[in-house]
């Protein structure tokens, strides 16, 4: 995780720094940091805390200069303080650099500068590799062979930018295994650098994203040299990226996360865009068409077993494709764990697609997941926001879902955009092989395009002041159950998820019919449990689970379709939701959920956007 920012131009850096920090706040808000040069002089200050702590203690200071690096901190060695916080500095003064990423044999490198006369501040891997750095500038002039010496010493992820004193005209950075994105400023004059793209795409649209195990050095001026681990120099490719602004935005609401979840449907408006097309006029010209699938249809339509890997929120998305592809495709299909995956010795074989679902796109498990499937034969196959991610390179093909930059650290609208693609891919895989029916085909794409709409009358109706009320009755409750069926058992999982992350409230998702093997020994008038009993084929055997409930005094809230009556007549609480197929019914179950843990954490006074503990993207194990 973490946060990093960089940049060398004409303009002041500091401002550009602060501000690309807040955009990146979401990797993590444990500490933050900033060193400026200006000609010779280093000024480095750091806070313990949110970017603002650290801008608010800035004021007065000096702040001038035109090349500076940044940083926000997810403590991973060393507890978050301002003596950890990033930058780190090398011994002498010479060196400043931030990291993303672990060295995972610091300690090795540590005792070895320790015995050289290196004296360590803090107890970070990255003053650790800034040291590593400096010593090599002994055997060395040039800091970029330096940078590149230190590296090979180096076993573990980094994303690193780093400022020399000797060197006020250029701006080192370097990556493996954690995102790094270098921005080329008009004529080459200017450069940023950023962990996404989220702080540099005001500035420019022009991107290089550098790969695994490459230095760049930046030169305004001079066009960004890029070299290998070996020394060598290596093309590379200048990208156009394009991101829309305002989805960085609050744009109004109090959250990034109320906000991501009323995006919801123009979000999967944009997920369908060009890829499902339907005639009002005459349902049977309903059709799909995902490049994706023309590229690899032949190892996709032969795929004898297909394995989804991903982690949380995307792994329940998972737990729905999985269905999805089993019930119209009739291919077997196994979720795992990525982190579980990748050192669970797996039988992969060469006629196996590994789905990788991940929204950063840069989940280290997932990514260590796919590169073990891939060196086993696996086609791999992305399902990915972030575009230009490392999971969306790393993979053989996939698809985007669309739906723009997820802020909140809580995920709302990736899981729906996951689940909208999960659904269009075996909607068109099911079609080719011929084991989904024409007319379920076209009649379920009709459905899915309705999807949106459906999405926005529950959005625009009193559902969400009622969610509210609901919240302030449970704002004081420690334990929560969802229990759900089918396609909604996922849902029920994720929404104890949303609660658990937000809200700190302990809450448990079930298959509903399991209830009975243990949980129910929980169930009594403090405990509320949520069912989620949507019209399907084992409604009926729900509310047999409901009545158990009941039966032992316990509180129910239920997410019903419109117009039910026999839950109605058993929850203490109901919340409708428009009538859709059962294969699309997740789309809609899960935004009462998110509203409810939305609710609850605002009701408790928590910071949504922000919570404990916690960091949008995982990018270490
Ligand atoms: C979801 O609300 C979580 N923040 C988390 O479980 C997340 O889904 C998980 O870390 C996977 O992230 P990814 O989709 O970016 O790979």
């Amino acid at each position: 995780m973490c946060g990093i920012v960089g940049y060398i131009g004409k303009r002041e850096a500091f401002p550009i720094l602060i501000g690309g920090l807040k955009k990146l706040e979401y990797r993590g808000y444990d500490s933050a940091g900033v060193a400026l040069l200006n000609d010779r002089n280093l000024n480095v200050y750091k806070e313990k805390g949110k970017v603002a702590t650290l801008e608010a203690s800035c004021a007065g200071k000096d702040l001038a200069g035109g090349l500076g690096i940044a940083h926000t901190r997810w403590a991973t060695h060393g507890e978050p303080n301002s003596v950890n916080a990033h930058p780190h500095v090398s011994q002498s003064g010479r060196l400043a650099m931030v990291h993303n990423g672990i060295i995972e044999n610091f300690g090795t490198l540590r005792e070895q500068l320790q015995q050289k006369g290196y004296e360590f501040k803090s107890e970070t891997d990255t003053e650790v590799l800034v040291q590593l750095i400096e010593f090599a500038l002994t055997t060395t002039d040039d800091v970029k062979e330096a940078v590149v010496r230190a590296l090979n010493k180096v076993i573990g992820a980094y994303a690193i930018a780093l400022i020399d004193r000797e060197h006020p005209e250029r701006l080192i950075v370097a990556r493996k295994s954690s995102p790094l994105v270098v921005g080329v400023g008009e004529n080459e004059g200017e450069f940023f650098v950023g962990s996404d793209a989220s702080p540099i795409v005001e500035f420019t649209k022009k991107m290089v994203y550098l790969e695994d195990e490459q230095v760049a050095v930046l030169q305004p001026g001079k066009s960004p040299e890029i070299y290998s681990l070996q020394n060598q120099s290596v093309d590379y490719d200048i990208k156009e990226v394009d991101l829309d602004i305002s989805m960085l935005t609050k744009g109004g609401f109090p959250h990034f996360m109320i906000k991501e979840i009323y995006d919801q449907p123009q979000c999967l408006r944009d997920c369908m865009r060009g890829r499902v097309f339907v005639d009002n006029d005459n349902m049977s010209n309903n059709f799909i068409q995902l490049s994706a699938i023309r590229d690899y249809k032949n190892r996709l339509l032969k795929a004898r077993r297909m394995i989804i890997v991903a982690c949380g929120t995307s792994w329940h998305a998972g737990l729905i494709g999985k269905q999805l592809i089993e019930q119209m495709c009739r291919i077997p299909v196994e979720v795992a764990y990525a982190s579980e995956f990748r050192y669970s010795n797996p039988v992969i074989e060469p006629g196996d697609v590994v789905i990788a679902i991940s929204q950063s796109g840069e989940t280290a498990d997932t990514l260590a997941a796919i590169q073990l499937a891939r060196e086993n034969g696996a086609l791999i196959f992305g399902v990915v926001n972030a575009v230009g991610s490392s999971i969306a390179r790393a993979s053989d093909t996939g698809i985007y879902i669309h739906v723009g930059p997820e802020i909140g650290v809580a995920s709302t609208k990736a899981f729906t955009g996951q689940v909208c693609v999960l659904t269009m891919l075996a909607l068109q895989l099911g079609h080719e092989l011929g084991s989904l029916a024409d007319n379920e085909y076209h009649y379920t794409i009709g459905k899915l395009a309705e999807i949106p709409e459906l999405m926005e009358e529950m959005l625009k109706s009193k559902m969400d002041d009622q969610i509210k009320r609901m919240a302030l009755t449970f704002t004081y409750v420690r334990n929560f159950l969802y229990l759900g069926r089918g396609y909604n058992y996922p849902v029920a999982l994720e929404g104890a998820l949303k609660l658990k992350e937000i809200s700190y409230i302990h809450a448990e998702g079930y298959p509903a019919a399991e209830m009975k093997h243990g949980p129910i020994a929980l169930i009594d008038s403090d405990m509320p449990t949520i069912f989620i009993a949507t019209h399907h084929q084992l409604y009926q055997k729900i509310i047999s689970n409901m009545k158990e409930v009941k039966a032992r005094n316990g509180k129910i809230l239920a997410i019903v379709t419109r117009g039910d009556k026999e839950v109605k007549a058993i929850a203490d609480n109901i919340i409708e939701i428009p009538p859709t197929l059962n294969t699309l019914v997740p789309l809609l179950t899960v935004i009462p959920l998110q509203l409810l843990s939305y609710h609850v954490a605002v009701a408790r006074n928590l910071n949504v956007d922000m919570p404990r503990n916690l960091a949008k993207s995982v990018t270490v194990e």
